[in-house]
């Protein structure tokens, strides 16, 4: 199975691998016209069965494969880990017509994407999405990046992947945690696009824990399908593809908050889940969307406040820090932070927040309550 899409009338494609062993990656690299070198930039945090396999199918598409295992999460997701890749593909003599094989979640898919689109202005870029967050969503669209002066993604450009393998045998070792926090993610799909993954969702609980590749990859081929129709014609951003966005002005101040500790204790995915109550909130208070979309969270254990959360420092100063952050806001027009209203589900659109004192209640009714 694939999806196949255009930008500017270059095809793309992400491909449904349903083998262990690898045809579709063998297929896509071993006509490849390129220098037949490769940097295959790998989590440390995977599992060796996939890495084995991967190798085996990789030696035999001919390509003289160097590797780079690199540490995922959003701590790591900053200039020293871009630098880190760059210098390798120096240090190696890689050229324009190389091939940069990324194989992580989110932050090690935006960075290597990053490296790869400023390396002689742009290498041969695939990818390998290993966790639920970046199969659903980060491994499309093109939107690369790192955090930077503890701005979430404030250096980063757009630059695509050819071709987005979403394997069976990399679904079933994802550690439990990478594999929920990307629901979050889906769920925004069902709710700004289509209704139906929404019904997936709350009729297939056991079919999505028990890992059915056969259910899940047309869960997830759906919630591609929405991204890809949202940002193909508006790669940069100016108007449909903002409503990608829905749930991320508040779950972005709540992970920048929460930055600066050692390990990462709020998942992208997860703050999208509380991001997206606090939009809908906002707009409409604990309207018929906000208790469906909290039934939905609470069907798959996902949070939905920070109250579970230990917090070292002052309550008030968490509120605080992150009521300041929502001015942060990337969509920001002059003064106001702008979020995603719900119109009805399957509909949204993009408004400005201009009442500080709803933001704060939103803050307290739902984040901390
Ligand atoms: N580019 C986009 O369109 C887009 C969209 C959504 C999110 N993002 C970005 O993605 C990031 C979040 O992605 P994420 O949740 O995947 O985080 P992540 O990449 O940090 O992965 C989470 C944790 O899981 C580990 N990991 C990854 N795959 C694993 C596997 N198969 N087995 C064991 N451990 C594994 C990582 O090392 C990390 O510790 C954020 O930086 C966010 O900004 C980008």
């Amino acid at each position: 199975m694939i999806i196949n899409y255009k930008i500017d009338k270059i095809k793309h494609k992400a491909t449904f691998c349903f083998n262990k062993e690898s045809p579709d990656i063998y297929k896509a690299l071993s006509n490849l016209y390129c220098d037949k070198k490769m940097l295959l930039i790998i989590d440390k945090k995977l599992n060796d069965k996939f890495t084995k396999f991967l190798f085996k199918d990789l030696k035999k598409c001919g390509l003289k494969v160097i590797l780079l295992k690199v540490n995922g999460s959003k701590i790591n997701k900053n200039k020293k880990l871009l630098f880190k890749i760059i210098d390798k593909l120096i240090e190696n003599r890689f050229t324009k017509k190389s091939v940069l094989l990324s194989c992580g979640g989110g932050v090690i898919g935006d960075v290597a994407a990053l490296a790869c689109s400023l390396y002689y202005r742009g290498m041969i870029y695939f990818h390998i999405p290993t966790t639920m967050t970046a199969i659903v969503d980060s491994c499309l669209g093109g939107k690369t990046g790192i955090n930077y002066k503890n701005i979430i993604n404030s250096v980063g450009n757009y630059y695509h992947s050819q071709n987005v393998f979403i394997s069976k045998n990399v679904i079933e070792l994802i550690p439990n945690r990478e594999f929920m926090s990307g629901i979050p993610e889906i769920i925004k799909s069902g709710f700004i696009d289509n209704k139906k993954i929404l019904s997936m969702l709350k009729s297939n609980k056991e079919k999505f824990l028990s890992r059915k590749y056969n259910f899940l990859s047309q869960l997830i081929k759906l919630t591609l399908t929405t991204k890809i129709k949202f940002f193909k014609d508006d790669v940069f951003e100016h108007s449909k593809r903002l409503n990608l966005n829905f749930g991320h002005t508040f779950a972005h101040a709540i992970e920048m908050s929460l930055q600066g500790r050692k390990t990462d204790v709020i998942r992208h995915g997860e703050a999208v889940g509380i991001g997206m109550l606090c939009e809908i909130y906002y707009s409409e208070g604990e309207s018929k969307s906000f208790k469906q979309l909290k039934d939905l969270l609470a069907l798959y254990n996902l949070p939905t406040n920070l109250l579970h959360l230990n917090f070292k420092k002052k309550l008030s100063l968490v509120k605080n820090e992150i009521f300041k952050n929502i001015f942060l806001d990337k969509k920001k027009i002059g003064r106001y932070p702008r979020i995603i209203k719900l119109i009805k589900i399957g509909k949204s659109k993009i408004t400005v927040m201009k009442n500080n004192k709803k933001i704060i209640n939103t803050i307290n009714n739902v984040i901390f309550k």
